[in-house]
C-alpha cells in the first residue's frame, strides 16, 4: 500500500461510496478461500440483526449477567451467555463476549492467575505441544515464567499419566499452583484433551498434596462442534473446569468479532477493577470498552437454531469429512492418506507420505488455501495438511482437490 497523507479536504459521499464498491467487489466469499478457513459466510439473519443495531452500537462495558438492570443489548448478552453457559452444564454462569478466542483465553488465564495467586507459592502453566499461540501470548502478559508442554497420548489429546508425572515433578520442584490450558479442538488436528481424565487426576492430587490448580478450555473451534454430536461430555460437570473461550465467528455463523467468555458465577471478581470517573462503575472484563450490537447476532443465531439446527450442521460437515477420507481411498491412483481427526469435531489432518518431501505442489497448495504444520507422528515429525469442514464446503471442491492430485502415483 502506497503512503497516504491525511486529506486536506473531505471528498463526496459518492466518491467515496465509487471506492468502497472497488473493494467491496474484489472481496471473496468464504467458499472461494480454500479447505483451510476456521471462519463461514456469516448467516443472513445474523448480518440483518446487527445491522438493526447498529445505530445503537453504544458500548458495552462490563459484565451484564449479575446486572438486574440489563436492557437492550445487554440484555440480549447476557441471554447469550445465560444460553450458553446451559449449552456447558453451567446453570448460573457469568461471562462476556470477547474480540475473540485469544482474548477469551487471555482472560480465563488472567483469572487463574490472580486466583492462584492468592494461594502463594510457585505457579505454572500446563499446556501441550498443540495448544493455540494465544496461551503462550497470555503467560507473556501474566509474567508466568515457567510454562511446560505436558505430552499428547495416541490420540492428540493431554496424556493424563504424563500429567501425573508432569505435576509430580513439578511439586518436588516446590510448584503447588497449576493453571490448565485444555484445547476443545485443536486448530492443525481437531483433536480433544480429554477433561473427564484431567479432572480425575487433578481431584487425585488435590486430596493428597497442597496443590491448587485453574483449568481453562479453549473451545475457540469445538464449541459450537464437539457439544452437538458428543455423546461424551467434556464441560463445567466436571469441577476442575472454571472457564471456557469459544467463538461464534467460527462456527457459530456470525460475522467476526464474536467471541465468547464463560466461567463460573463470581470469578471475573479476579479481575475486577472499580472505574473512578464512572462513579460506582465497576470493570471486569479484558476489553473495557466493546461494541454491543454483535450481541444480537449471537442471540439470533442461537435463537434460530437451537440444538437440533447446530446438530445439523455439525453432521453435515463430519458426512463431509467422511467424504473425503473415503475417496482419499477410493482413489487406486493416490498414495495412500495418514489422518489424525476427532470423531466429533469437523478437522482433518492428512499426511502423504509418498509426495516428494510429503509436499503438495505449490499450486495445490495455493488453489485450496493448504498450508502444511509439523505433527509429531508415530514417534516422527511429519508434515501435515489441516482441513476444516466448515458448511462453505463442498463436495465439488473435495472432488476437485482430488482431480487436481491425479498426477500423482501410488
Ligand atoms: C484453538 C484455537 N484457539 C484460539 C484461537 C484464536 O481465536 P481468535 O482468532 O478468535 O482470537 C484459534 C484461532 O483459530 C484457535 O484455532
Amino acid at each position: 500500500m502506497a503512503f497516504k497523507n491525511f486529506p486536506e479536504t473531505g471528498a463526496s459521499k459518492e466518491n467515496i461510496l465509487d471506492i468502497l464498491e472497488n473493494f467491496a467487489k474484489k472481496m471473496k466469499p468464504y467458499s472461494m478461500r480454500g479447505l483451510r478457513i476456521y471462519s463461514t459466510d456469516p448467516h443472513p439473519l445474523a448480518i440483518e440483526a446487527i445491522t438493526k443495531f447498529l445505530p445503537f452500537n453504544r458500548n458495552n462495558i462490563g459484565t451484564h449477567t449479575s446486572n438486574e438492570y440489563a436492557s437492550g443489548l445487554q440484555y440480549l448478552e447476557a441471554e447469550v451467555i445465560s444460553m450458553l453457559s446451559n449449552l456447558f452444564g453451567l446453570e448460573k454462569g457469568d461471562g462476556y463476549l470477547t474480540q475473540g478466542g485469544t482474548e477469551g483465553n487471555i482472560t480465563g488465564l488472567w483469572i487463574g492467575r490472580n486466583m492462584l495467586q492468592e494461594n502463594g507459592g510457585k505457579l505454572c502453566l500446563l499446556k501441550t505441544p498443540l495448544t493455540h499461540y494465544s496461551i503462550e501470548k497470555a503467560a507473556d502478559l501474566l509474567n508466568i515464567n515457567k510454562v511446560v508442554d505436558v505430552p499428547c497420548d495416541t490420540e492428540y489429546g493431554m496424556d493424563g499419566e504424563k500429567l501425573k508425572e508432569t505435576i509430580k515433578l513439578l511439586y518436588q520442584e516446590g510448584y503447588n499452583n497449576f493453571l490448565i490450558a485444555l484445547t476443545l479442538g485443536y486448530s492443525g488436528t481437531g483433536t480433544v484433551d480429554p477433561l473427564n481424565e484431567i479432572d480425575a487426576v487433578i481431584n487425585d492430587f488435590q486430596s493428597k498434596l497442597k496443590i491448587k490448580t485453574y483449568v481453562h478450555m479453549d473451545a475457540a473451534i469445538g464449541g459450537l462442534v464437539y457439544p452437538f454430536v458428543s455423546e461424551k461430555i467434556l464441560d463445567f460437570r466436571y469441577s476442575s473446569l472454571q472457564s471456557i473461550s469459544l467463538d461464534m465467528h467460527k462456527t457459530g455463523l456470525v460475522p467476526h468479532n464474536a467471541g465468547v467468555f464463560l466461567c463460573r458465577k463470581g470469578l471475573q471478581n479476579f479481575i475486577e477493577r472499580p472505574v473512578p470517573y464512572l462513579g460506582l462503575g465497576k470493570d471486569n472484563t479484558l476489553s473495557g470498552s466493546r461494541p454491543a450490537a454483535i450481541a444480537a447476532g449471537c442471540w439470533s443465531i442461537i435463537m434460530l437454531l437451537g440444538k437440533s439446527g447446530f446438530k445439523k450442521i455439525v453432521e453435515s460437515e463430519l458426512n463431509l469429512k467422511k467424504y473425503f477420507i473415503e475417496a482419499s481411498m477410493a482413489n487406486e491412483y493416490l498414495p495412500p492418506f495418514i489422518f489424525i481427526t476427532h470423531p466429533s469435531i469437523n478437522i482433518l489432518a492428512f499426511h502423504i507420505n509418498k509426495l516428494k518431501n510429503s509436499q503438495l505442489d505449490p499450486q495445490t497448495e495455493k488453489r485450496f488455501g493448504l498450508k502444511p504444520c509439523w505433527l509429531l507422528h508415530d514417534g516422527e515429525k511429519k508434515l501435515f495438511y489441516t482441513i476444516i469442514f466448515m458448511p462453505h464446503i463442498t463436495k465439488k471442491i473435495i472432488d476437485e482437490f482430488f482431480a487436481s492430485l491425479k498426477w500423482y502415483k501410488k
